[in-house]
This record gives structure tokens, sequence and C-alpha cells, in this order.
């Protein structure tokens, strides 16, 4: 049997990911599904993004989310940003982690926060900065990291570089995001590689799938094979991003919990809680999710004979 390693940590990002793609939901309804979250055993909630709400109208209100949700205690509440303004929103808000998110490619970049991916590396020293006077943790998203929309494959030299300068910049931690669902294994491993010749240990690399064509589980145990213990994932597989032609959910929480829970790798979290989060979130955007153990249960179901 592979090394995998004993025990994962698993971001939650429906409520920014998730909701970012959906027809704007009222605050309430927002704070109502952090804070469900928050009592799975769950230890990384994105919970909003500080940005343009022009760019976003979904996002709009991230400080008012931020205000009313209930912090347990052990729970990082983190959020996404894309320049200093959002950086100093995030510190006001009480953040605990800003997530600075910059593509590796170009037309994305352009897209999706209208910079040059130069411009966006030039800016992150002073959002970082800002963060961490602030007392709180920064991390660099590189979006697009495993292929473009608009340009197809990037590669992971091109990636590893885009992270070099965000170490660079002073970013506590990389995740590297699969925007619209290109990784396969075999892109995994690639990308990692190049990771490792970059200098990036992988104690401080998560990664974000999405599962647009199938391959997010089989992603994740590629990675776990090579020593990475962070990912994101969205409750019932709510997700995508505005800017991603084609982009759909990301990696479903509970599918990936129940699979690496029956791998004897542990979470901490409760997946009897986090498909009760996953029926909250269908009721709340009023539409079926894909998540298959919401659907199906869990693999010892039993079904009357
Ligand atoms: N939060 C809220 N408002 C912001 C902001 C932020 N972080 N950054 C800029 N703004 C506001 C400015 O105050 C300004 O408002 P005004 O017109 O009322 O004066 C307006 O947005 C334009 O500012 P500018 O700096 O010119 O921004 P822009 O139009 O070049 O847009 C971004 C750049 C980054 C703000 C915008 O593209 C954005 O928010 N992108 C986020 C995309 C995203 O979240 N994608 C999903 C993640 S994959
Ligand atoms: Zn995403």
């Amino acid at each position: 049997m592979a090394d995998w390693p004993e025990r994962v940590d698993v971001r939650e990002v429906g409520p920014r990911d998730g909701l970012q793609n959906e027809a704007p939901i009222p605050v309430e309804r927002r704070v109502e599904l952090i804070d469900a979250l928050s009592h799975t055993g769950l230890r990384r909630i994105e919970a909003a993004a500080f940005v343009s709400p022009r760019a976003i109208p979904p996002m709009a209100g991230a400080d008012d989310v931020m205000a009313a949700i209930d912090r347990v205690a052990g729970v990082v509440y983190s959020v996404l940003v894309p320049n200093p303004e959002g950086a100093k929103r995030a510190v006001t808000a009480r953040a605990d982690e800003i997530e600075l998110v910059v593509s590796a490619s170009e037309t994305h970049n352009q897209k999706n926060v209208r910079r040059s991916v130069a411009e966006s590396l030039t800016g992150a020293h002073d959002v970082v900065e800002i963060a961490h006077a602030g007392g709180i943790a920064a991390e660099a998203i590189v979006a697009t990291a495993f292929g473009c929309p608009y340009e197809g494959d990037v590669a992971p030299e091109r990636v590893g570089q885009v992270a070099g300068h965000l170490v660079d910049a002073g970013a506590d931690r990389l995740s590297f995001g699969d925007t619209t669902g290109m990784a396969t294994p075999r892109r995994v491993n690639d990308l990692l590689d190049a990771l490792e010749r970059a200098g990036i240990a992988v104690d401080r690399i998560g990664l974000h799938f999405h599962d647009t064509r199938g391959t997010a589980l089989a992603n994740v145990v590629a990675a776990l094979e090579r020593g990475v213990t962070s990912f994101d994932a969205s409750v019932g597989g709510l997700g995508g991003c505005p800017y991603a032609p084609g982009a759909s959910g990301n990696a479903v929480t509970e599918d990936l919990v129940h699979m690496l829970h029956d791998m004897g790798i542990a979470t901490g979290i409760d997946l009897d809680a986090l498909v009760e989060c996953a029926r909250l979130a269908q009721s709340i955007i009023g539409r079926e999710l894909p998540g298959a153990v919401l659907h199906a249960g869990p693999r010892t179901r039993k079904y009357a004979s």
C-alpha cells in the first residue's frame, strides 16, 4: 500500500468559491452555512472574498458576513483578496488569513483582476505586508496552475516561477488552483516536480481541484502519495470561477472526507455533520448539488434486502 499521510487538512471553500458562482445569496444565509460548517470539525473555512462587488456581485457584503459569523475556537476563517484594498478590508474585518490570488497565465490574470501577472506580483509584497502588519497570515493562491481556459496548458516551470516570486513577497503558504479542472494525476506529479525544483517545501503547498472533468479525487490521491496534506473542497460540490469559462464545482468536501477516512487518513471532520451542511447548501441555492455521498450515502449504507 502506498505511503499515505496520517492526517490531512481540508479547507472548505464553498462559502466563497462556491457561492461566487451562484446568483447572490443574502448575507444571513451565507452566515448560516458558515456557522453550520464551523461545527463539523473543519479547521479552515474560506468565508468570503474582499473583491470589487461590481466584479463579483455574490461576494458583496463580505464585511457583514465576517461580522455576523459565530467564530468557533480553532477554526481559521480566511478570505480571498485581489489587491491591497482587499487586504485592508480583510484586516478590518478580522479575518484570520488572507488568500492573495494571482494567475499563472496572463490572460486569466488580466480577466480576473485586470492586471498583468507582473503587476500582480509587484503588488504582492504590499498585500502580504498589510496582512502581516494586521497580525494575520497570508497565503498566495496561484490560479490556472494546471492550465488556463484561454491559453491551454501552462508550463509547470512557469507556475514554479510565479510561486517563487510569491514566496519572495513573503507569502506564508501557497495554494495551487486547478481553476477549470484541467489537472490529471500525471500533471499533479509534473507540477510537484517543478515546485520541488523551485525549492518550495511540500508542507507549504495546498492544492485546489475542480471536478470539471471528474479527476479531482484521483488528483488528490496522486498528491497524497507525494506528501501533500492540504486540500480545498466545497460542500456538495458548490463552485466555479466566474472568469473561467467551463469552470464547475470544486472537489466535493464530503466525498473527499469519506474517501480519506476509509483510507485511514484522519481529518477531524464529522462526515454526517458535513452531509447535513451539503443539504443546507442545496436548500440555500435551491438546486441539487453534484456531491456523490450526499446522494448515495456512505459506502456502508445498507438497503433493505
Ligand atoms: N474590494 C472592494 N472594492 C474594490 C477593491 C476591493 N478589493 N479593489 C478595488 N475596488 C473598487 C475601487 O474602490 C473602485 O471603486 P469606485 O469605482 O467606486 O471608486 C473600483 O473597485 C475600481 O477600482 P480599480 O482598482 O480600478 O479596480 P479594477 O476595476 O481594475 O478591478 C479588481 C480590479 C481586482 C478590484 C477586480 O477585478 C476584482 O475585484 N476582481 C476579483 C475577481 C475574483 O474575485 N475572481 C474570483 C477568484 S478566482
Ligand atoms: Zn476554485
